[in-house]
């Protein structure tokens, strides 16, 4: 009886703005269903090479790349396969997730990573929303929750990012935030939703540059919360506007609207899609460039010869997943136009220029993403994450064609 009334708080309280089926859906069932068929073909593909002390990372030249679960992206394939078993009530998908919840479960107490929400929330997070198992995942999340705002600094008002630099903060921590407003939920104490909202506010104030892009890393004297730095680590140079780091605040906007109903939010998020969405370097399959400034680099850049026109698709899986949650938040022609948006970057991942035979590819989903080409990571592969959030915008708008309430956090 207490499982069923903690997952009705947490599904109730994750709902978002309810819509009609709507016949401004572009695409068909169909469509959807065979996009998210072939992902449950191709995870399996995937699972039978991972070994299981290991996460899938990526695939490169020919030989599957493994994490540890201390890696940032370890919630990413447990996630995956959560809402690949929502999808298809295939068991065999929540006994492979589990076995990895199982290994991935001691990072509850990693302090030394602002990426828990990833690696927790993705997982664990789904699993109870799916499972209604509070035994089982309620504590893992809890403990997690306090490892992560261990990272908070109420000087600087934000969680730290990394180790090294000063007190660097990068904006891709917004997306751990709905990981804190969700335990706040669960655990009935505020100190974890107050402590996300301080920190997208700081974020907000920061980060941002006058036409709305946004900087990668914000380094901080923690002593009195001055900035030292504005800085990037895989965008092109300082002042560029690194595409995922783009995607992961616009998300992250969107879910603080979600999780608030703060207008500024929303008014942000509109300001941050218009300078995605409106970016003359937007191409037009809406695949972004790894940088927005990528095809504009100087010829003594050191990436301008090899890497101006290089793709990132992990970055159009998380703008087609905030699209559709962001277009359920606006009424009329402005949401249906961001909707239409999302629907055409689900068509060109899901077309064969993105979208790789089942059975090639490692078993990922998705070809052409990029990692960090400063560091010269992952560059034009497969990554765990692109294939997690291209699942999550087939799932949100597989929601929105049966007419259902998208669930936050997870479709
Ligand atoms: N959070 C690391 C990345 O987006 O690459």
């Amino acid at each position: 009886m207490l499982a069923l009334v903690v997952v009705t708080v947490v599904a109730s309280a994750c709902q978002s703005q309810s819509r009609e089926p709507s016949d401004s859906l572009q695409l068909s069932p169909e469509f959807i269903n065979e996009q998210l068929d072939d992902a449950v073909a191709q995870i399996k593909v995937l699972a039978d090479s991972v070994p299981t002390d290991r996460m899938p990372r990526t695939f490169q030249g020919d030989t599957s790349v493994f994490s540890n679960t201390e890696w940032w992206t370890s919630g990413f394939y447990p996630g995956s396969l959560l809402y690949l078993y929502e999808y298809s009530g295939d068991e065999e998908l929540l006994q492979l997730a589990k076995d990895k919840l199982a290994i991935l479960e001691k990072e509850k107490y990693n302090k030394g990573t602002h990426d828990l929400g990833f690696m927790l929330y993705c997982s664990f997070g789904n699993a109870l929303r799916l499972t209604g198992d509070t035994a089982a995942y309620e504590e893992i999340l809890l403990t997690g929750a306090e490892s992560l705002i261990s990272r908070y600094n109420p000087t600087v008002k934000a969680i730290r990012s990394w180790e090294g630099w000063t007190y660097p903060v990068i904006i891709d921590n917004m997306m751990n935030l709905e990981f804190l407003t969700q335990v706040s939920k669960l655990s009935g104490d505020p100190k974890y939703r107050d402590i996300a909202v301080t920190h997208a506010n700081t974020t907000m104030k920061n980060h941002y540059r006058p036409d709305h892009s946004s900087y990668h890393v914000i380094d901080y004297n923690p002593v009195d919360g001055s900035i030292v730095g504005r800085k990037t680590a895989q965008g092109a140079f300082d002042e560029s506007a690194w595409a995922r780091g783009q995607a992961w605040g616009l998300y992250g906007y969107v879910m603080m609207y979600r999780e608030t109903g703060d207008e500024t939010y929303l008014d942000f998020a509109k300001q941050i899609a218009s300078f995605i969405l409106d970016h003359p370097n937007m191409p037009a399959d809406l695949v972004p460039f790894w940088d927005f400034n990528a095809p504009d680099l100087p010829e003594d850049s050191p990436y301008a010869t090899t890497y101006k026109t290089y793709r990132d698709a992990s970055t159009a899986s998380i703008l087609a997943s905030a699209l559709i949650e962001f277009s359920t938040q606006i009424k009329g022609d402005e949401g249906h136009d961001y909707l239409a948006q999302a629907e055409k970057i689900l068509q060109s991942l899901s077309s064969p220029s993105y979208k790789a035979e089942i059975g090639t590819n490692g078993g990922f989903i998705l070809l052409h993403s990029v990692g960090s080409i400063p560091h010269g990571s992952e560059i034009d592969v497969p990554l765990t994450y692109a294939d997690y959030y291209y699942i999550e915008a087939l799932m949100r708008y597989r929601r929105l064609l049966e007419g259902q309430p998208l669930l936050g956090g997870a479709p």
